[in-house]
């Protein structure tokens, strides 16, 4: 029998044609790679193929410089009865200096789903230790702020074009 992983780390190069034109990695690009650690991360808890539902509270904190080493962590920090709720942090450096620092942070929402798209049963996230706790009661709170947020948005739905 398989054994579920509740973390992961990614790692990849900031190629020339991840950079924009002020030379810094495009945030599409570091947003894919987020995309990719959560896909690995949510599959290796679940065991199953996964859809992203919802990806959010992203924050550019710093840019990245092309030919950097980016490092993207993603952590199970809470499970639903389909859901994976998977915290991500992106550490960038020059791989000659390994001198690491934060560029990006958010949460993504992973849902299992069968060969017909439905949304299936993942194994529970129990933690145990206290950040663990800490973590997990967080991403229990912002469900509910994510909730005002929705209806808040909805004044823009079908608006716009
Ligand atoms: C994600 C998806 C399977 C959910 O299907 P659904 O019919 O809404 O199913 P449910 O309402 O039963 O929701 C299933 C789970 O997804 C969660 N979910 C659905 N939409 C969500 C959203 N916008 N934000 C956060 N969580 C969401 C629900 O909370 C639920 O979690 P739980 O089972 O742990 O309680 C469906 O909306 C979908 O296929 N979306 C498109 C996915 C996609 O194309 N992603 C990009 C490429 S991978």
């Amino acid at each position: 029998m398989s054994q579920s992983q509740r973390d992961i780390k990614l790692r990849f190069l900031a190629e020339p044609q991840d950079v924009n034109f002020g030379g810094k990695v495009h945030g599409g690009a570091v947003m894919k790679w987020i995309d990719l650690a959560a896909y690995a991360c949510a599959a290796g808890w679940s065991g199953r193929y996964c859809v992203t539902a919802y990806a959010g509270g992203i924050r550019f904190v710093a840019p990245i410089h092309v030919g950097s080493l980016v490092e993207v962590a993603a952590k199970v920090v809470y499970t639903g009865t389909s859901s994976m709720h998977i915290a991500i942090e992106v550490n960038a450096c020059d791989p000659k200096s390994l001198n690491r620092r934060t560029t990006t942070t958010c949460i993504v929402i992973m849902v299992a789903v069968d060969q017909n798209g439905q949304p299936e049963k993942v194994p529970q996230w129990e933690p145990v230790e206290e950040e663990d706790i800490v973590q997990r009661e967080s991403a229990i709170r912002l469900m509910d702020m994510r909730k005002e947020i929705g209806e808040e948005m909805q004044c823009f739905h079908n608006k716009i074009s």
